[in-house]
C-alpha cells in the first residue's frame, strides 16, 4: 500500500517534497549543477501566494530539494521569470566576479488603490543559489499600462552585448534590452498565431536544424485558454531575431503547438548551458489551469515534465520543433526486456503482464492495414490508458476516459489526438509512463502528447493490441525505470 500522501507521486518526475507547484522558473546551469526553481504555495496545495521553491541536480534526473529560493516582500508575491549567470559582473553586484541574477514578476495588489500590479524585478545570490537578496531599487520595469504584464525570460545576445527580455502582455509578448539588468528599453512587440486567452511564459531561443550547424530562432509562449487540447498550452513561431524583434518565416505557418496532450504549460529553457554540451534543454509544468487545482493527490500536488532536449527538423519544406527526453532518462533503465518479430491480432494481443508504472518504452510497429493499433497502459481491473494510432483519421491518440481516477473535473476524462502521418504504415514511439503521467513522443519527437493519468498502483499491466487484421511489432524494448 502506498502512503496516503504518496499516492500517485512519480519516481522520475520532478515534484516538490509537499504542497503546490506550477511554473518551472529560473533554471539556469552554473557551476555542474542545474537548478530549478519554481512556483510555489509553501501553505497549501492549491495555487496562492507565490514563492520559488528550489531545487538543482547535476545530471537532470535526480533532484535535491533546497529551502525556498525567494520569497515575497513589501513589492509583492514572486511570479514566474527566469535567472542568468550574470558573467560579466554587469549588475555590479559581484565585485568583478560571476553571479546568479533572477528576474522575476513581482506581483501585488496596491496598497492603496488596490489595482493589480505586475512589475519585474532582480534577486541576486552569490553562494550558488542557496541564498537571495533582493535588490534594493525594484521593481526594474514597470508596465507601461497593461495589468497582464509577467514572466520575463532574460538571455545575453552577443552580437549587441546585451541582455533581452522576452515578456507576456497580455495577449502579445514584447522585447526589452538592458546593459545591466536594471536599466531596460523597450524594443519591440510580437503578436501572430493563437489568441484564445492570455499569453504566458514565453521564451526565445535559437535551436539547431537536425543535420546541419545551423541555428534558427524560436518564439515560444503559452496561451490560457484557447490550447489545442483544451484549456492551457503552448505554441510556438520559427523565424529571426536581429537583437531588436523577432520576425517569423511564415505568419501564415500558425499556430504551431507544443505539444497535443493536455498536460504540457509554461515550457522554459534552461540558461547558460555550456557550450561543450551545446544542447537546448527545457522543462515544462504537467497540468492544464482547467483542473491543475483539483488533482487527486494529498500533501503536494503537481509535476514537471521530463526535460527534453529541444531541435528543428525540415519536414517538407518547413522547420518544426522536435522534442526528446533528455539522454540521462537512460542511466536510470533498471531493468530491460527486448521483444522483436511479434505479430498481433484482434485475438492475440501482446500481453505483458505486471511491467509497471514506472517505464521507458521504444516501439516499432508495422500496420498491416488495420483500422486502429494500439497499446494499453497502467491496465489492471477496469482501468486503461490507451495510446494508439487511428489510420482513416491519421491521427495519434492518447484516451484516458477509462484510466482510472478522472471524475474530479469534467475537463479531465477523454481522447485527445495529434496529426501523424506514417511512411510506410510504420509507426514508432517513445512512451514514459511514471506512475501519474504518460508522455508520448512519435516520429522521433515531432509529435509530443502529454497526459496526467491517477490509476490505481495495481494496474500494472501493458497490452498491445489491434482492433482488426494485425501488426508486426518489429522491435519492443521495456525499460522499468527507478530513481
Ligand atoms: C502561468 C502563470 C504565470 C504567472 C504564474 C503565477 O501558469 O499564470 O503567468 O507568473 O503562473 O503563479
Amino acid at each position: 500500500m502506498e502512503h496516503t500522501t504518496e499516492r500517485f507521486r512519480p519516481a522520475y518526475h520532478f515534484t516538490p517534497a509537499a504542497h503546490w507547484m506550477n511554473d518551472p522558473n529560473g533554471m539556469v546551469f552554473f557551476d555542474g549543477e542545474y537548478h530549478l526553481f519554481y512556483q510555489h504555495n509553501p501553505d497549501d496545495i492549491v495555487h496562492g501566494p507565490m514563492y520559488w521553491g528550489h531545487a538543482v541536480s547535476e545530471d537532470l534526473v535526480h533532484w535535491e530539494h533546497l529551502p525556498i529560493g525567494i520569497h515575497p516582500d513589501e513589492n509583492g508575491v514572486i511570479f514566474s521569470g527566469s535567472a542568468v549567470v550574470d558573467w560579466n559582473d554587469t549588475t555590479g553586484f559581484f565585485n568583478g566576479s560571476p553571479g546568479l541574477v533572477a528576474i522575476f514578476t513581482h506581483h501585488r495588489r496596491h496598497p492603496e488603490t488596490e489595482k493589480v500590479e505586475q512589475r519585474q524585478s532582480l534577486a541576486y545570490s552569490k553562494d550558488r543559489g542557496r541564498t537571495w537578496t533582493m535588490y534594493v531599487n525594484n521593481p526594474v520595469l514597470e508596465s507601461p499600462g497593461e495589468r497582464d504584464f509577467r514572466d520575463p525570460k532574460v538571455f545575453w545576445y552577443e552580437p549587441d552585448g546585451r541582455w533581452i527580455m522576452i515578456l507576456a502582455v497580455k495577449n502579445k509578448v514584447s522585447l526589452y534590452g538592458s546593459a545591466n539588468l536594471k536599466d531596460w528599453v523597450f524594443l519591440s512587440d510580437f503578436s501572430g498565431g493563437s489568441h484564445g486567452g492570455v499569453w504566458e511564459c514565453p521564451d526565445l531561443f535559437p535551436v539547431f536544424v537536425e543535420g546541419t550547424d545551423t541555428t534558427k530562432w524560436v518564439l515560444e509562449v503559452d496561451i490560457n485558454p484557447g490550447a489545442i487540447a483544451g484549456g492551457s498550452g503552448g505554441q510556438y513561431f520559427v523565424g529571426h531575431f536581429d537583437g531588436q524583434q523577432f520576425i517569423p518565416d511564415d505568419p501564415e505557418d500558425s499556430p504551431l503547438w507544443l505539444d497535443y496532450g493536455k498536460d504540457h504549460y509554461a515550457g522554459v529553457s534552461w540558461s547558460d548551458i555550456p557550450p561543450e554540451d551545446g544542447r537546448l534543454l527545457w522543462i515544462g509544468w504537467m497540468s492544464n489551469w482547467q483542473y491543475a487545482n483539483h488533482t487527486p493527490t494529498t500533501g503536494w500536488r503537481n509535476a514537471m515534465t521530463i526535460p527534453r532536449e529541444l531541435t528543428l527538423r525540415d519536414v517538407d519544406g518547413k522547420l518544426r520543433l522536435v522534442q526528446r527526453p533528455v539522454r540521462e532518462v537512460g542511466t536510470l533503465r533498471a531493468d530491460t526486456k527486448v521483444l522483436s518479430a511479434v505479430t498481433v491480432t484482434p485475438d492475440q494481443p501482446l500481453r505483458l503482464p505486471g511491467v509497471g508504472q514506472y517505464l521507458d518504452m521504444d516501439i516499432q510497429v508495422k500496420l498491416r492495414d488495420c483500422a486502429e493499433w494500439g497499446i494499453r497502459l497502467s491496465k489492471g481491473g477496469d482501468e486503461e490508458t490507451l495510446v494508439g494510432y487511428d489510420s482513416a483519421k491519421q491521427e495519434l491518440y492518447v484516451d484516458r476516459t477509462h484510466s482510472g481516477l478522472v471524475d474530479f473535473h469534467p475537463e479531465f476524462s477523454g481522447r485527445r489526438s495529434a496529426p501523424l502521418q506514417l511512411e510506410d504504415t510504420r509507426l514508432s514511439l517513445r512512451i514514459l509512463v511514471d506512475r501519474c503521467s504518460v508522455e508520448v513522443f512519435a516520429a522521433d519527437g515531432l509529435i509530443s502528447m502529454t497526459e496526467l493519468i491517477f490509476p490505481s498502483a495495481a494496474s500494472g499491466d501493458v497490452e498491445v493490441f489491434v482492433k482488426d487484421n494485425a501488426a508486426d511489432i518489429e522491435e519492443l524494448q521495456i525499460h522499468r525505470l527507478q530513481s
